[in-house]
C-alpha cells in the first residue's frame, strides 16, 4: 500500500551535528561511540543545501551542535546559510573555542540564541567532568561575552550523581549569567553514558531531591527563568516522550550525512538510515524506513497498545528499550506497566551504590579542533 504523506506532520526542529570532533570528553557525551571522524564530516556547500531543504521541508529551529560545533571553521557561513533558509538557529555549545571575535562575527551572521553547558558549578568539578583543565574559566569568559553581544541565552546544566548536590548554584548561576532559561538534565544513558551508569546513576534520594528543588525553584524564579526538567528517568513511573514522538517532531543530521529519528537511533541494529548525500531530506523524512519504523502507534504491543497515555508518550524511548530489552519495539522499561520496570529499578539502585567507579572519558575522533580563527 501506498504511503499517505498527508497523515505525516513535517519536522519543527533540527539538530545538525556538524561534527564529532571536541576538546571535551565528557563521559556521558551523546555522540556515538563509533565517531565520525574529520575526513567524512559534510562539507560546507552540502550542509547549505541541508538548511535549504530543511527550510522548505518546513522545519523552524536548527540546533548546531557536535562534538563542539565551534571546531568547524565555517561555522559563520553557515550560520548565515541556515538564517538565509528562514531558520532560527540555535547554538549547542560548550564555549569552548569560541572567543569575543567570533561571537561578534556569529551575532553578524545572525546566530538567534546560544545553549552553553555546565559539566559543573566550580572548576574542580567542571575541570574534572569535561576533561579539560581550564574550560570552567573559560567557559565563565565566554558567558559573559555572550551577555555583553546581548544573545538570548540558555544554560543546560547536564547532572548525575556526582554533581546533582550543585543544582541549586547551577540555577543561582543561571539567573547572574542572564540566562532566559536552564535545561536541568539529569544524565539519559545512552551510548557514553551507558559506560559510566557506576558512576553517574543518581541515587533515588538524589533524584527525589532534584524533583523538589525544581519544582520550588520553578515557583520562585517564575516570571526570570524558565526551568525544563530532564528527571532521571530510571528512577521515574512514566517514560519520557523522547524525540517529541519518533519521526514527529524532530531529525537529526549526524557528521557524515546520516539522517536519524534520534541521536541514538544507530544502536537499533535493524535499522536502515539514509544519507543526504544519496537522498533528499524530504523523502528520507517521509519515507525512510527507519523513520516509519516507530512513528505513531500502530507498531506497539501491549501493554502500551492499550494504554490511556499511548499518544502522551508514545511507549518512551525506542534506543532505552533497546539498550535494556534488547526489543526496540518493546515498552520502555522506564514504565511502571512494563514487565521489565522493578528490574530496571534494582538495577539503578545497584548502580547508584557503587563506590569509586572510574569515570570512562569519551574518545577522540580528534579532540583536535581547526584553530579557531
Ligand atoms: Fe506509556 Fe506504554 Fe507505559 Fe502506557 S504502557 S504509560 S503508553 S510506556
Ligand atoms: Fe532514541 Fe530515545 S534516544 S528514541
Amino acid at each position: 500500500m501506498a504511503l499517505d504523506r498527508s497523515a505525516i506532520r513535517p519536522p519543527i526542529a533540527m539538530l545538525a551535528e556538524l561534527t564529532h570532533r571536541c576538546p571535551l570528553s565528557c563521559p556521558y557525551c551523546s555522540n556515538p561511540v563509533e565517531l565520525t571522524r574529520i575526513n567524512s564530516e559534510l562539507d560546507t556547500e552540502t550542509w547549505q543545501s541541508v538548511f535549504k531543504q530543511a527550510g522548505e521541508l518546513g522545519v523552524l529551529q536548527l540546533h548546531l551542535s557536535g562534538g563542539e560545533p565551534a571546531s568547524r571553521r565555517d561555522l559563520e557561513t553557515l550560520v548565515t546559510s541556515a538564517r538565509d533558509a528562514g531558520l532560527y538557529t540555535n547554538l549547542i555549545t560548550s564555549g569552548i573555542g569560541l572567543t569575543e571575535r567570533r561571537l561578534k562575527a556569529l551575532d553578524e551572521a545572525g546566530l538567534d540564541h546560544i545553549q552553553l553547558s555546565l559539566q559543573g558549578t566550580d572548576a574542580p568539578m567542571a575541570d574534572q567532568i569535561g576533561g579539560y583543565k581550564g574550560g570552567f574559566d573559560r567557559k565563565m569568559k565566554v558567558a559573559e561575552w555572550i551577555a555583553d553581544i546581548g544573545f538570548p541565552l540558555t544554560l543546560n546544566a547536564v547532572l548525575h550523581r556526582r554533581n546533582l548536590h550543585q543544582l541549586p548554584r547551577a540555577l543561582e548561576m543561571a539567573v547572574e549569567m542572564g540566562a532566559r532559561r536552564i535545561e536541568v538534565a539529569t544524565v539519559q544513558f545512552h551510548g557514553w553514558a551507558l559506560k559510566n551508569r557506576d558512576t553517574l546513576m543518581p541515587t533515588r534520594e538524589q533524584a527525589r531531591e532534584a524533583d523538589r528543588i525544581v519544582s520550588e525553584a520553578r515557583a520562585a524564579l517564575k516570571g526570570t527563568l524558565v526551568i525544563d526538567y530532564v528527571p532521571a528517568d530510571y528512577h521515574s513511573d512514566f517514560p519520557k516522550r523522547c524525540m517529541g514522538g519518533w519521526g514527529t517532531t524532530g531529525l537529526n543530521v549526524a557528521p557524515d550525512g546520516k539522517v536519524l529519528p534520534c541521536h541514538a537511533a544507530e544502536t537499533i541494529p535493524h535499522l536502515q538510515f539514509d544519507n543526504v548525500r544519496d537522498k533528499s531530506l524530504s523523502d528520507i523524512w517521509y519515507y525512510n524506513s527507519a523513520f516509519q519504523a516507530y512513528r505513531g502507534t500502530d507498531w506497539m504491543s501491549e501493554p502500551c497498545q492499550s494504554c490511556e497515555r499511548k499518544t502522551v508518550d508514545f511507549g518512551g524511548c525506542r534506543c532505552q528499550a533497546m539498550a535494556i530489552v534488547g526489543d526496540a519495539s518493546a515498552t520502555d522499561p522506564v514504565c511502571i506497566k512494563s514487565p521489565h520496570h522493578g528490574a530496571l529499578q534494582a538495577q539503578a539502585d545497584a548502580h547508584a551504590s557503587v563506590a569509586d567507579a572510574p569515570l570512562v572519558y569519551r574518545e577522540a575522533p580528534g579532540k583536535e579542533s581547526e584553530p579557531a580563527e
